[in-house]
């Protein structure tokens, strides 16, 4: 069985792209079977990061039944051990996408027989973005020093903890819970996952703890891209900290990425940025982030977070 990561943060222009695609590269290197997967649909763009100028197929060839199956969509890459599913797709095929062609796809993913697959998720926080994030067994976030980028990645992270929350009071049908909590706490508190927990523990203390119990499952990771020497450095670790404390979940801070011209060259270059400039700073701090993530999820048992 895959095990699936996903590359997300709310804001465009961070580094999920950059990073999705260089973590696979490195984990080809390391002699994995990986599998990249282009989810952004309205700006794909992970083909450039790995030196494919021009995908011949796409994730819509699968959804508007051009080719049978997902794995037909596959292309290989350059690099040996790399795969590539891109997402470019045209205009009409992205305002065509359904929720079962959702579905579809993420059933389909779920199939497929690699080592990793990595997603490369869109900006933003709608429910197919979240959703797209949640199939993963681990999901990174991305985001830079600047205080809008944490301010995104925090609101995704709140989309991520609700959409859990929703998904175990359904799987449980605790559907009159959540109705109740709203009743009685008006729709303000129950909006606001920082409570909506306690409140739910208050009503119904027994399946409070089921639910509390469904989202410590949520094991989720932090990479600080584009950091500057006068950045300060530990601002990762207290994001992680902060939002451990206000959300019930496993939040692990991977590492920091340095910011360095040197990867507008390469993407200028349209080459991969651990291949031309593999001995700068930045290219060692994407080693580091692999190895620390492959050592944290080396014993984790494949849970995906959308299972209850
Ligand atoms: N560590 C970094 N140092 C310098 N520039 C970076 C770094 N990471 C990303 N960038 C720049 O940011 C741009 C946006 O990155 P991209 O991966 O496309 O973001 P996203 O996928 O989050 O929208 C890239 O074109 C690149 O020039
Ligand atoms: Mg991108």
């Amino acid at each position: 069985m895959s095990q699936i990561w996903s590359i997300g943060g709310g804001k465009g222009g961070t580094g999920k792209s950059f990073i999705a695609g260089n973590l696979g590269i490195l984990l080809a290197k390391e002699g994995y079977k990986t599998l990249l997967i282009d989810v952004d649909f309205g700006a794909a763009n992970l083909h450039t990061i790995i030196g494919i100028s021009k995908p011949e197929r796409s994730i819509s060839d699968f959804l508007n039944r051009r080719l049978a199956t997902l794995d037909e969509t596959v292309l290989s890459t350059p690099i040996p051990n790399l795969y590539l599913i891109s997402g470019a797709m045209n205009n009409l095929d992205i305002a065509n996408l359904t929720h079962q062609q959702k579905i579809k796809l993420l059933r389909n993913i779920a199939r497929l027989s690699y080592d990793y697959i990595l997603l490369d998720i869109g900006a933003g926080t709608s429910f197919n973005t979240i959703d797209y994030f949640m199939i993963a067994d681990s999901g990174i976030f991305v985001t830079t020093p600047e205080p809008t980028s944490i301010e995104n990645v925090y609101r995704f992270i709140r989309s991520a903890y609700f959409r859990k929350i929703h998904h175990v009071l359904k799987a449980h049908d605790f559907r009159t819970l959540a109705d109740e909590a709203e009743r009685q706490n008006g729709n303000a508190t129950v909006s606001n996952p920082e409570i909506l927990l306690h409140v739910i523990k208050e009503l119904d203390p027994e399946k409070g703890d089921i639910v509390e119990k469904a989202l410590r499952t949520l094991d989720f990771k932090l990479i600080l891209n584009q950091v500057r020497k006068q950045d300060n450095p530990n601002i990762g670790e207290l994001i992680c900290k902060i939002i451990e404390r206000h959300l019930a979940l496993k939040m692990s801070f991977i590492g920091n990425l340095s910011f360095d011209d040197h990867v507008h060259n390469s993407v200028c270059k349209k080459l991969p940025f651990v291949d031309l400039y593999p001995y700068t700073r930045t290219a060692l701090d994407l080693r580091e982030c692999c190895k620390n993530h492959l050592s944290i999820n080396k014993d984790k048992t494949s849970v995906q977070y959308l299972t209850a």
